[in-house]
């Protein structure tokens, strides 16, 4: 007799967690971003990471952390994506497709959220690499506009084209229907390369601790009763820019202690 509830024996068996993915962009041979289903019940806050994987060889999941790269009204969920050429994950996540399904764990969590900062009047997104995903996730969050008078996002990478996708989103950000006219002119896009020519040069601590950013954007150097930060990038470039930020008199929050800067690592490195 035959189970009518049984999966036919030619369907693929379901990943646990799973969410099937609806889009893949590649924008240089180490960089891609893809988007999937949202699953219903995910709640998250903008700027938060999630546990995502595919299954290993062993029938086990082989999951890594992820800045969800989509605001926390989008129907989809977004993913900015570095592909490690013998990574355990990402030499396989490179290769999906439409269709495919990855592995999500639905525990939202991370410390670039707007609750773990004090009111402030600028909000300064610091970045490098794929450190950009939780900003591309926060700059198309209502609540930046809505709480901060201009919003800067100093973005840098080693050439031009690992800028682009930060370059599209920010572009798309002015016709956006939902969240265009509340951005307006506050956001400032400050994206710069160290290691092909580009108008605007320079790693974001240089560019920082020389004041080259405040002169060219016209702002005032950085002081704690106005300025707040968020900060994603290697730790290397994370305790870097943490060593400025106190120079300038700000103080490291977190959720549980909000303050005038937050920190979180984009990746964790060798041996750390
Ligand atoms: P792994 O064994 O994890 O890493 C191998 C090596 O590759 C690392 O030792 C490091 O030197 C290098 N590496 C790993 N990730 C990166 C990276 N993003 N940029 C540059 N070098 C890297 N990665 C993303 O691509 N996008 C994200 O949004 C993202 N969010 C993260 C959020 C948090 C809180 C943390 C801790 C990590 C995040 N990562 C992100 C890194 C991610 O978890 C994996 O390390 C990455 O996907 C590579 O996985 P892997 O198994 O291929 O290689
Ligand atoms: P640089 O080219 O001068 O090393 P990577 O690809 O190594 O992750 O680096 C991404 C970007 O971050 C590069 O532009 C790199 O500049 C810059 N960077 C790396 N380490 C630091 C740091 N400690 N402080 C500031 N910027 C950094």
């Amino acid at each position: 007799m035959t189970d009518a509830a049984a999966p036919a024996p030619t369907a693929k068996p379901h990943l646990p967690d799973a969410a099937r993915v609806t889009s893949v962009t590649h924008w240089t041979d180490r960089l891609f971003s893809f988007r999937v289903e949202r699953p219903r019940s995910l709640r998250f806050r903008s700027g938060e990471f999630v546990m995502i994987g595919l299954l290993g060889d062993n029938g086990k999941p082989l999951l890594r952390a992820y800045s969800i790269a989509s605001p926390a009204w989008d129907e989809e969920l977004e993913f900015y994506s570095i592909k490690v050429p013998d990574g355990p994950l990402t030499s396989r996540l490179q290769h999906i497709k439409v269709g495919d399904e990855i592995i999500l764990r639905p525990k939202p969590v991370g410390t670039l959220v707007h609750d773990a900062l004090l009111p402030g009047k600028r909000l300064w997104f610091l970045a490098t690499g794929t450190g950009l995903a939780p900003f591309a996730s926060l700059m198309r969050e209502p609540e930046t506009y809505e709480k901060y008078d201009q919003v800067i996002m100093m973005h840098t990478c080693r050439e031009v084209a690992e800028l682009e996708y930060g370059r599209q989103l920010v572009e798309s950000l002015k016709d956006d229907p939902l969240i265009g006219e509340l951005v307006g002119d506050k956001l400032l896009y400050y994206p710069t390369t160290t290691r092909e020519a580009f108008p605007r040069m320079g790693r974001v601590t240089d560019n920082l601790s020389s004041g080259k950013v405040f002169a060219d954007l016209g702002l005032p150097p950085m002081n704690r009763d106005e300025d707040r930060a968020m900060v994603c990038g290697s730790l290397a470039f994370n305790i870097d820019v943490k060593k400025i930020l106190e120079g300038f008199g700000l103080t490291e929050g977190a959720n549980s202690d909000p303050q005038q800067f937050v920190v979180e690592k984009a990746f964790v490195g060798d041996g750390i």
